[in-house]
């Protein structure tokens, strides 16, 4: 294994630092190379069959550029319509990224849990699989939020997210029959921990539960006898739809993206 081969974490936006944040808590030394599919942004109000042509091919595409030792799909979206056919047309170890349904349903007092992701999430078959296999005797409340998306795209823009936006775009789960007591919340958007500080003002006393540190845990396990460079590693963020504003390159900086661009 090739010391300087990277991780590589893809994504629709900026979502995917939300799993790339823990992973590098882990793995400092880690080289990233960080890609939003922006040309085809959002992933959320778009068909399966579109999903479905477009990421494996993309994937393919960015696994032949970038030579990364494992693929991290950080997008929940991508994951459940594509995680098996990404899996089966590259030959590299493919981690995807599901809604975190199992830890919430051993946490909720309740038995009411909300799942809140991209309208193309909250329908798949994945997802009724996961209740039904992890979360039988909980009532699992759905729904799908481009607004939230969008909202945490223009945070990480450096835009100012108010109250009251956050509160509308979950108002519509709240008010589904049951959601009243939701004592848990499925993050099963890798958008929306970028919004956690919002969200729990916007849902006071249900816990947040998201993926991202599992993720990292499996990231950090399926790497673990492979050698790192010797300092922290390099990371470079790559746009589909062309580089990013100045903004949300900075913002990109942050998270140890310290160079950004175009496809
Ligand atoms: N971050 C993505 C997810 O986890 C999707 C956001 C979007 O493009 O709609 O589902």
């Amino acid at each position: 294994m090739n010391r300087d081969a990277p991780l590589l974490f893809f994504d629709s936006g900026v979502g995917g630092l939300s799993v790339l944040e823990p992973t590098r808590a882990l793995l400092p030394n880690a080289p990233i190379v960080y890609v939003a599919d922006s040309a085809a942004f959002p992933y959320g109000t778009r068909s399966e069959a579109e999903i479905a042509a477009r990421v494996p091919a993309l994937l393919g595409r960015l696994v032949e550029r970038f030579r990364p030792r494992l693929a991290v799909i950080a997008c929940n979206t991508a994951s459940t319509i594509a995680l098996d056919v990404v899996r089966s047309a590259l030959d590299l170890p493919v981690v995807g990224t599901v809604p975190a349904i199992k830890p919430a349903a051993e946490l909720s007092k309740t038995r009411v849990i909300g799942v809140l992701g991209t309208d193309a999430t909250v329908r798949q078959p994945y997802v009724d699989d996961l209740a039904a296999r992890f979360a039988s005797d909980c009532t699992v409340l759905r729904h799908g939020s481009a607004e939230l998306v969008a909202l945490a795209e223009a945070k990480l823009a450096g835009e100012v997210v108010s109250p009251g936006a956050m509160r509308d775009a979950v108002a519509p789960l709240l008010a589904q029959p049951g959601g009243e007591r939701i004592d848990v919340m499925v993050l099963a958007c890798t958008h929306f921990p970028l919004l956690a500080d919002e969200l729990r003002e916007a849902l006071p006393g249900i816990a947040l539960v998201d993926g991202g540190r599992g993720i990292a845990r499996r990231i950090a396990y399926l790497t673990r006898e492979q050698p790192w460079p010797d300092v922290p590693g390099e990371g470079r963020a790559i746009f589909t739809g062309g580089p990013p504003a100045p903004p949300l390159a900075a913002a990109l900086a942050r998270f140890g993206l310290g160079s950004a661009g175009g496809l």
